[in-house]
Parts: structure tokens; C-alpha cells; sequence
């Protein structure tokens, strides 16, 4: 499909627009009083409910029709072929072999991956129990309580939320911590608490050349030499990566290496290898349960109708209030405390992913892509930028995620926070009418000078769109579920914006010129003049301070 193809699918989209704009989401709703049962999908105790976005069933037909048209089912089918969906960089993007429990045969190459994949997985389970039974210890023979993976970006922010989403199925007496600034602070404040005698590192790295991770690395080889001795190193610590020599290189012993493949894209590798801390952490039969409720989305995004396909529905409501209403932002609000790093791990995955701005063929994408992903959990999010969702100047969609009954937390607590996610949903949807607040205002006793004065400022436009995920409770396999789901999102949207969701070309520029400058950071004499005035400018008063 060219662009001009897609720019008249959009005209369409946009006529849509446009007669949807004479009413509003709940006028919907009154018109149709089977709105709901209509817009929504379940997925066995999972629920997408996106019947209060500003769409009918002509818009999703014509969403629908768009993605044909992008040819979205045989993307899917080159996707789980195996084919080099990756173009840039000429690699197939398989994270679904690595949560293949279904036992089908994944190919990259032509070769069936079920085999490495399953070794890797048995080698890690098998390390995984023998340091949660004590199998392994320590160089002092202590066992070890604190688990340190040392990684970034995706070697760290799976990993990393779903420890914190998990944490009741952590290990009574295991503590998983994650390490991933190069600021110093970020692990000389957690090893200040920790007994080296005590603590395993697990350097995850794909490339195994990241400044922050092996910087980090090495800072944390040095703390277990000094306090344990050089040669307790090889007991206190472990590395994941695809570059098997450069692990060698740094010293960490050969069976605590454990691998995964260049057909595993960074963002997409929790449940690879890179999830070695989480295993340990909740065990080998929790993260199994994990790979499986990442598998059951995988089916259902390969076997449901369009219509009835939740990433496909995710990605399509996504297009729909990007490139048709012109929302440069989404918010994602778990109500779930334990979802704290689940935005921060989208932004990696929806903004590393879809942040192009030119198409496969390597023109300029004609389409806004990727908005700005970003969130915090409710209730705390009412307390601080729901004011900006509900009155701001910009419209700002809203996915809310929450669990019908809490994790090993207080059931009284969870009916309030569940009450406040509905009553948030649908306060962005309904508002408030000035003639509401008038009226309010008249019954409080307010005399008219005071109403007129207050009422534009009480009253709420509504018409905000969201879409609502309620599943029975936060668990490995519903974590695995959410995940999957917003990936094929990802896939999806990037389909329509004909890009490569699985290069990430823009990181680099930067990386190169902190490569160059570090050294002139680091070198009081070092000339100046190469750079930019600003550049040089602040060096240059950074030196005056550090004189
Ligand atoms: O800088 C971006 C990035 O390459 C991500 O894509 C990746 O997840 C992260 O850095 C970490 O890379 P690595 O696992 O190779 O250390």
C-alpha cells in the first residue's frame, strides 16, 4: 500500500471524524444501549473494554479496512514465519519462540529454534533453583539473598517491572534489585545496604558493550574483589548476553553464561534469558506461567478475526486517535501500585519502536507515528496531572489497567481503588455541563455574580477517550498477557505507519558523541574548540567548578 493509498484510507477515517464530532461518547452510549457488549473483547478473565473511545462501528469498519489494505494479515504471517521483519538490520524478530508452550516450530532460517530455546531455558531454570535452594552460594558459603541485575534499557526494564509487579511471588528472604544508570549513585546507594557475602550480579547485556552496563559491571567487580577477594568474582557473578566472547573477556565463569539470540530484539527479551533475575526471584514454575500468558496472546493475535483481536483493536484505536484526532500523547494509569514501572517499560517498547520517522521503502513517513507513551499508577496520578486529563487544552487518551481482586493486599483498599479507576473513565467520558455545575452551584446557595464567576471554571467538557483492561488479578500469567498484548500493539501500528518497529537507529548519534566527549570531560586541558559554542560553554564552566 503506498502512502497516497493510505492518506485516502485516512480521508475516509477523517469524513468518519467528523460525523462522529456531532455527538459525543455518551450520546453513543444513549443511542445504543448495547454499546458495550458491542466494544469489548475478553480473552478468558481478561476484559478490553474500549466502547467509551470516540469511534462506532463505521469507524471500525473503516479502521479495519486500513489495516487490510497495509496488508496487516500477511505482516503477521511474515512476523511468525520468521522472515527478516527487522529489515534495517536484516534479523527476524522471534521473541514469540521464547514463550512457545503451544510447542509449534518457530524458524529462523529454516531451522527450528524450539531446541536452543528450550536448552537455554532448562540451563537457567536449573541455576535459578540451585541459588533459591542454596545449591549455590557465595565464595564465604553464605547463600545468596540479593540478586543485583546490572543492564539497561531492555537488559533491565523487563526484568525490572516485573519483579516490582510480582513481588508476592518473590521468594520469602530473596530481595531482586536492578541496576541500570551509569550515575554512581545508582549503585553505590544500593550496594551501601547489601553483604557481599550475600550477593550475586548478573550483568545482562545484549550486545555486552553498553557503557552504562559494563561500566557498572566493572565498578561492581571491583566492590566483590575488594571486600570478598579476587578470586570470589567467579562466585558472585553471572551474565546474559548474545555476545558469548565478550562475557568470557570480562571473567565470568562459563556455566553462568547464559545466552539468547540477535533474533531477540532488546525491548522484547524479558522472556529470554535477560528474565534470569525474575526466575530466580519467583521461580522457575511462576516464570513459566509468565511464558504462557505471553503465548495464549500470541494466539489469539495469530487466530481471531481482526474485529475481534485485541492488539489489532489496540493498535487501530491507537491509529485512530493519532493520525485522526491528532492526540500526540497517550497516558497509560495502572491502578495497581505494583504496575509502577509498566508505563516506563512501554515507553521503551511503543516509543524505541514506533519513534521513526521514515517508512520501510526509506521515505519520509507521511504519518504522525508513535505519541508520546507515558504514566503513572492511579489513585496517585488524580492527586497530581489528572487536572491536565480532565480540563487541559490537549485531548489525551487514557488506557486504565486494573484487576478485579488484589494480590496478597487489602480487599476493602482494592474495592476504593477499583471504584476510583471506573469513576476516573467515566468522568473523562461523560464531564460535567455548565448547566450541571450551574445548578450545583444554585443548590449550594451560591448567588448568581458567584456562579457565573465559577461555573466556566467547575465545568468538565468530557468526550475523553479511554479503553479499560480488567483481568481477575495481577498474576505471572496475566503480566504475560499484558505484555504480549501492548507488543503486538506496537507491531501493528508499525504496520500501518509502514516502519521498522524493530530498529531503534535513533540512540545511537548520542552515544557516539558521549564516546567523544568523554574523554574531553574527563581531561581538564583537553581543547575545546571542536565543539559547539554551547557544548564548549558549559565544559568550560563545568571545569570552573570542579577547579
Ligand atoms: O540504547 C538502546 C538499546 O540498544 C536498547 O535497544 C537496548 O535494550 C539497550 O540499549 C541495552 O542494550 P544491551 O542489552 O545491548 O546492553
Amino acid at each position: 500500500m503506498t502512502q497516497t493509498d493510505k492518506a485516502a484510507a485516512l480521508a475516509t477515517l477523517s469524513a468518519r471524524r467528523n460525523e462522529l464530532e456531532r455527538s459525543s461518547i455518551a450520546d453513543l452510549f444513549e443511542a445504543d444501549p448495547a454499546r458495550f457488549e458491542r466494544l469489548h473483547v475478553r480473552l478468558d478473565d481478561l476484559l478490553f473494554d474500549y466502547s467509551k473511545q470516540r469511534l462506532d462501528q463505521g469507524a471500525l469498519a473503516s479502521l479495519i479496512a486500513l489495516a487490510r489494505a497495509s496488508k496487516l494479515e500477511e505482516r503477521r504471517a511474515a512476523l511468525f514465519s520468521g522472515a527478516l521483519v527487522n529489515v534495517t538490520e536484516g534479523r527476524a524478530a522471534l521473541h514469540m519462540a521464547l514463550r512457545n508452550t503451544g510447542g509449534r516450530a518457530f524458524r529462523v532460517e529454516g531451522r527450528d529454534v524450539a531446541g536452543d530455546v528450550a536448552a537455554e531455558l532448562a540451563k537457567m531454570y536449573s541455576f535459578a533453583t540451585a541459588v533459591r535452594d542454596g545449591g549455590i552460594r557465595g565464595a564465604k558459603g553464605q547463600p545468596f539473598t540479593d540478586i543485583v541485575n546490572i543492564g539497561i534499557g531492555g537488559s533491565d526494564l523487563g526484568p525490572a517491572m516485573a519483579a516490582r509487579a510480582l513481588s508476592p511471588f518473590i521468594a520469602p528472604g530473596l530481595h531482586a534489585h536492578f541496576v541500570s544508570n551509569v550515575d554512581g549513585a545508582d549503585l553505590g546507594d544500593l550496594v551501601r545496604a547489601l553483604d557481599p557475602a550475600r550477593t550475586m550480579f548478573i550483568v545482562s547485556s545484549k550486545t555486552f558493550t553498553t557503557l552504562e552496563t559494563m561500566t557498572n559491571a566493572r565498578s561492581a567487580r571491583a566492590w566483590i574483589a575488594e571486600a570478598l577477594g579476587e578470586q570470589a568474582v567467579g562466585d558472585h557473578f553471572a551474565a546474559v548476553s548474545t555476545k558469548l566472547d565478550l562475557v568470557a573477556q570480562f571473567g565470568v565463569r562459563a556455566d553462568r553464561v547464559f545466552g539468547f539470540w540477535d533474533w531477540v530484539g532488546g525491548r522484547y527479551s524479558i522472556w529470554s534469558t535477560i528474565g534470569l533475575a525474575l526466575v530466580i526471584a519467583i521461580g522457575p514454575d511462576r516464570f513459566a506461567e509468565f511464558l504462557g500468558g505471553g503465548h495464549d496472546v500470541d494466539d489469539h493475535f495469530e487466530t481471531a478475526p481482526l474485529e475481534a483481536s485485541i492488539p489489532v483493536l489496540m493498535g487501530l484505536i491507537g491509529v485512530w486517535n493519532r493520525n485522526v484526532w491528532g492526540c500526540a500523547s497517550q497516558a497509560v494509569i495502572p491502578y495497581d501500585q505494583r504496575l509502577g514501572r509498566f508505563p516506563a517499560y512501554l515507553q521503551q517498547l511503543e516509543m524505541e519502536s514506533n519513534g521513526k520517522s521514515v517508512t520501510l521503502e526509506g521515505t519520509r513517513a507521511t504519518l504522525a507515528t508513535c505519541p508520546v507513551v507515558w504514566g503513572e499508577p492511579g489513585t496517585n496520578g488524580q492527586h497530581a496531572f489528572f487536572q491536565l486529563l480532565h480540563q487541559g487544552t490537549d485531548v489525551i487518551p487514557v488506557d486504565f489497567l486494573v484487576a478485579s481482586e488484589p494480590t496478597d493486599a487489602d480487599a476493602r483498599h482494592h474495592e476504593l481503588l477499583f471504584a476510583n479507576c471506573l469513576a476516573q473513565s467515566e468522568a473523562l467520558m461523560r464531564g460535567r455541563s455548565q448547566r450541571q455545575v450551574e445548578m450545583q452551584l444554585r443548590e449550594q446557595g451560591r448567588d448568581p455574580a458567584q456562579i457565573a464567576a465559577l461555573a466556566p471554571h467547575k465545568t468538565f467538557a468530557g468526550n475523553r477517550p479511554s479503553s479499560t483492561f480488567l483481568y481477575r488479578r495481577l498474576d505471572p500469567r496475566t503480566l504475560g498477557r499484558l505484555i504480549a498484548l501492548y507488543e503486538h500493539k506496537v507491531f501493528v501500528e508499525g504496520v500501518i505507519w509502514d516502519i521498522d518497529s524493530f530498529d531503534q537507529w535513533g540512540v545511537e548519534l548520542g552515544k557516539e558523541l558521549a564516546g567523544r566527549l568523554a574523554p574531553i570531560v574527563a581531561d581538564p586541558n583537553a581543547s575545546l574548540k571542536p565543539l559547539d559554542g554551547s557544548t564548549a560553554g558549559l565544559i568550560s564552566w563545568r571545569r570552573n567548578l570542579t577547579r
